[in-house]
């Protein structure tokens, strides 16, 4: 069937080989395997959830092992970041499910990917990177630090893999316009060097708040902070809670490109949830009531004026009509057959972040959430009925059992996004942290950095704590902002 493969870029994808080869498999499919499509997933069954994901990361893996750069570990096929993120959603998987079957091929991907400096920026590719590629792998390796997942002997830490990415962004923290931010890409010489984009920003921000959490070094805190209200600053993440996808330098970040994006969304509410969790350590009486007191009347704000009817109708945008408001979509390409690879796999962060905030922050917003990505894997599931065996997955998971005619490792790794989201709360514990069982060890210097020291000026113990105050409310306001936007306004 390799014919039927389309794994290069859309850009370098022909459409008249790509339209035949859908209609081939549609013939195919039809004649030789009527009776066994679809992937059944019961929502309510563990093992039901465990099967379904078990048949969806084999298929991912096949198409992993059959890449024409297979002799790379970790290296795919036009892209780099996809690696660092689909070892992220089966280390998820692994943690889930405790099939280690594929934890060789993690190891083996994140350790040779991880560069000269331990900052997964290999000399190979570095030239050509964004922030938001080396992030995702920066995501994967807290990951890993957070779940257990077992290190190599000889091998730098998970956790020193990850302060290694955040020790080579920050001195990347962009001064020349907008007071701040991380620009998209990396080198003058590329396309989106002038932008500065939300999941750039915003997985910095994520990474930042888990490492705090892990760690408890201040510095991840304060870092996470600056670049919440940096963000907040700009329309990359409004007063609304609408979150552009780019703004420019050129506009001192007055501008915005308002593509909706699932990802943007979750990496900013993840790392908020971690930053909410974290700061309720050091000082819980104080962070709660504060919080009290401004979560009310900011809600009741959001919900009495018109601006928060237009950022319900964003967020809900997610979990179109179409799907019955239950099942998530990535309402930019999804409906119109348009999402590039690394779109199709934006559900996928969505999807497992929320999944494992409802971990760290349980609270009715993500019960509600988790609801809606039930129907979602089940929906999933039965999209999942394409290629030679009926069970290769399709993106457009609201058209249910009518299969959308793609498949590819994008569109399976987003079906085990949803399907580890809702394993989730089969679990007793974790994420842990260095405080409760986490085994990997920090090494705040990890990874390259030439100018030996990082992060804000010092600042005083009493700045930190109202620092940590004013990011609950922020934290408080958003979920309860974002309770509103899925929940209230439909
Ligand atoms: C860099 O490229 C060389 C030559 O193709 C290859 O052997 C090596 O594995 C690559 N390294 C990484 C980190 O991809
Ligand atoms: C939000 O506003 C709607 C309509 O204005 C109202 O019916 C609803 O009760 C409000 N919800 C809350 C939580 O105040
Ligand atoms: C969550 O609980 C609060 C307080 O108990 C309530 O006001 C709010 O409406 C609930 N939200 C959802 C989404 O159920
Ligand atoms: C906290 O992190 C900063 C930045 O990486 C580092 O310079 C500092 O040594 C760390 N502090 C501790 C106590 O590890």
């Amino acid at each position: 069937m390799h014919f039927l493969r389309c794994r290069s870029s859309l850009r370098s994808c022909q459409m008249g080989p790509v339209i035949m080869s859908r209609w081939l498999t549609t013939l195919l499919t039809f004649f030789l395997l009527q009776n066994v499509l679809a992937i059944e997933v019961n929502p309510e069954d563990e093992t039901s959830l465990k099967n379904a994901a078990k048949t969806v990361a084999t298929t991912m893996i096949d198409y992993y092992n059959a890449r024409d750069s297979k002799a790379i570990p970790g290296k795919f096929d036009e892209t780099w970041w996809e690696g660092g993120s689909m070892f992220m959603t089966l280390i998820q998987y692994w943690y889930l499910t405790g099939d280690s079957q594929f934890n060789d091929a993690i190891q083996e991907g994140m350790y040779w990917q991880k560069g000269d400096d331990n900052d997964f920026f290999p000399s190979n590719y570095s030239q050509y990177l964004g922030n938001d590629d080396q992030v995702f792998w920066g995501l994967a390796a807290i990951t890993a630090g957070e779940l257990n997942f077992p290190e190599r002997d000889g091998e730098p830490s998970w956790i020193s893999l990850a302060e290694g990415v955040f020790n080579g962004q920050i001195p990347r923290w962009d001064m020349t316009a907008c007071g701040g931010g991380l620009r998209w890409q990396i080198w003058p010489y590329q396309d989106g060097y002038n932008l500065k984009n939300a999941i750039s920003n915003g997985g910095l921000f994520q990474l930042s708040a888990r490492l705090a959490l892990y760690t408890k070094n201040a510095t991840y805190a304060e870092w996470a902070e600056k670049i919440w209200d940096w963000s907040h600053s700009t329309p990359l993440l409004r007063k609304t809670w609408v979150i552009a996808d780019t703004t420019t330098n050129a506009a001192n970040c007055k501008d915005h490109g308002d593509h909706q994006w699932t990802y943007n969304y979750a990496t900013y509410i993840m790392g908020a949830g971690y930053m909410h969790n974290y700061v309720r350590l050091p000082c819980p009486q104080a962070s709660i009531v504060k919080t009290n007191r401004h979560y009310r009347p900011m809600v009741l704000k959001a919900n009495g004026s018109k601006a928060c009817q237009d950022c319900s109708r964003h967020l809900n945008s997610f979990f179109p009509k179409s799907g019955d408001h239950q099942i998530i979509s990535d309402i930019t390409c999804e409906p119109i057959d348009m999402c590039d690879r690394n779109q199709k796999t934006f559900k996928t962060y969505f999807t497992s972040w929320i999944g494992f905030m409802s971990l760290i922050v349980p609270t009715n917003v993500t019960a509600e959430v988790m609801g809606k990505f039930k129907a979602s894997a089940v929906a999933a599931g039965q999209q999942c009925s394409g290629g030679s065996d009926g069970k290769h997955c399709g993106i457009r998971w609201t058209k249910k059992s009518e299969w959308d005619g793609t498949m590819g490792l994008e569109q399976q790794m987003s079906v085990l996004g949803v399907l580890n989201a809702v394993m989730v709360p089969f679990t007793a514990d974790g994420p842990f942290n260095a405080d409760n069982g986490g085994k990997s060890k920090s090494d705040p210097h990890g990874g390259h950095n030439p100018e030996g020291t990082i992060g804000p000026a010092p600042i005083t113990s009493g700045d930190r704590v109202g620092a940590g105050i004013l990011t609950a409310v922020f934290v408080l306001v958003w979920v309860g902002a974002i309770s509103w936007m899925l929940v209230g306004g439909k």
